[in-house]
């Protein structure tokens, strides 16, 4: 039986992940301190003798007994209300974290995948974003903590990759949606569907016109399974395409849960990047993949777990420090 380690996996995508591995027939490992992520979103798998669950902080020194075949670094506060709360823990999982995770990658002679993102585009100057397209971040603005922890991450795993030869994968992941989003993690959609929920307005950061793109969960844990399989070494976007106005997604969010709440305009954060679409032609060309799941069939099935969780997960204030803004 193979056996992966994905980090993280007490996670939104981490746990998806880890549904994904089993139902391929893997014994898989999840390792989470349980900084952001929640032991509920795991449960059902616990049970299983596949499954072993490790309360780990990955910035620290990384065990696993016995073989690993592959391993999955998605561990790292993802929501800019968790990355500002802790910024100095974002910049250590994403690079004593993931240095930890290459030694351990090397000794196990296993393949690594890491978790990037489009922040390490920071605020295009180039649209849509493709791979080799540099970015444009502040290293010192707000955002700068998870930024470049995810752009030190990048160059530390080629460096492993050209200097030891280790199997390596990059994706660098778009907005994700779906079921086991946190409700209080600031990002718009859970805000947006959590103020209807309450029957509060929808707050807009600026002026609405920053465009954003959404990729189904179920999508972009394929094209990261493809990805893992390919032998392509470069990172690649994985995300989908169909890019929006914030405007027009507070509008389907008022559609989707029939609120009579109106949308209310809050002033734009920081750094807030004004556009944001992947372009995947790699993706498609090298994996053969694009997202399947269109908007609202990914939101029906979203708003359908938000409405099953119970009511006081409505009114739970966000770990983090209130800083509320309305994008990734
Ligand atoms: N969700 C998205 O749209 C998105 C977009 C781009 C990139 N990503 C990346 O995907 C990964 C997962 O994001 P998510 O949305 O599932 O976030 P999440 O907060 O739901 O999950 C992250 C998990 O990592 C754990 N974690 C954090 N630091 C850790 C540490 N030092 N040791 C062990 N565990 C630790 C948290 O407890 C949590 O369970 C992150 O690396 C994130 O940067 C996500």
């Amino acid at each position: 039986m193979p056996r992966v380690l994905i980090t993280g996996a007490a996670g939104f995508l981490g746990s998806h992940l880890c549904d994904r591995f089993i139902k391929e027939g893997y014994h898989v490992i999840g390792m989470d301190n349980l900084i952001t992520g929640d032991l509920k979103n795991i449960e059902h798998l616990t049970p299983l003798q596949n499954f072993e669950f490790h309360h780990h902080d990955v910035s620290k020194f990384v065990h696993v007994s016995g073989k690993l075949d592959e391993i999955l670094h998605f561990a790292s506060p993802a929501s800019p209300i968790d990355y500002l709360k802790i910024p100095i823990q974002t910049l250590k999982v994403g690079s004593l974290g993931i240095h930890n995770l290459l030694g351990l990658a090397k000794e196990k002679k296993a393949r690594l995948l890491i978790a990037s993102t489009s922040e390490v585009y920071g605020d295009p100057a180039v649209h849509p974003q493709t791979e080799d397209y540099w970015g444009n971040v502040n290293p010192v603005g707000p955002r700068g903590v998870y930024d470049e922890a995810k752009r030190f991450q990048e160059a530390m795993t080629m460096a492993y990759h050209t200097y030891h030869g280790l199997e390596t994968r990059i994706v660098r992941i778009f907005n994700t949606y779906g079921p086991r989003m946190r409700l209080n993690d600031g990002r718009v959609l859970p805000a947006f569907i959590g103020q209807a929920l309450r029957g509060e307005d929808l707050t807009i950061f600026g002026d609405g016109s920053q465009t954003r793109s959404f990729c189904y969960v179920d999508d972009l844990v394929e094209g990261i399974y493809r990805l893992l399989k390919s032998d392509y070494v470069g990172p690649v976007n994985i995300g989908n395409p169909d890019e929006i106005t914030i405007k027009q997604f507070a509008e389907e969010i008022i559609r989707l849960t029939g609120t009579s709440q109106k949308i209310v305009y809050k002033t734009l954060p920081t750094d807030d990047p004004k556009q944001r679409r992947p372009d995947i032609s790699l993706a498609i060309k090298l994996l053969g993949w694009e997202p399947k799941i269109d908007r609202a069939e990914g939101l029906k099935r979203t708003y359908a777990y938000f409405k099953s969780l119970p009511e006081e997960d409505l009114y739970k204030e966000a770990h983090g420090r209130a800083f509320d803004k309305n994008s990734k």
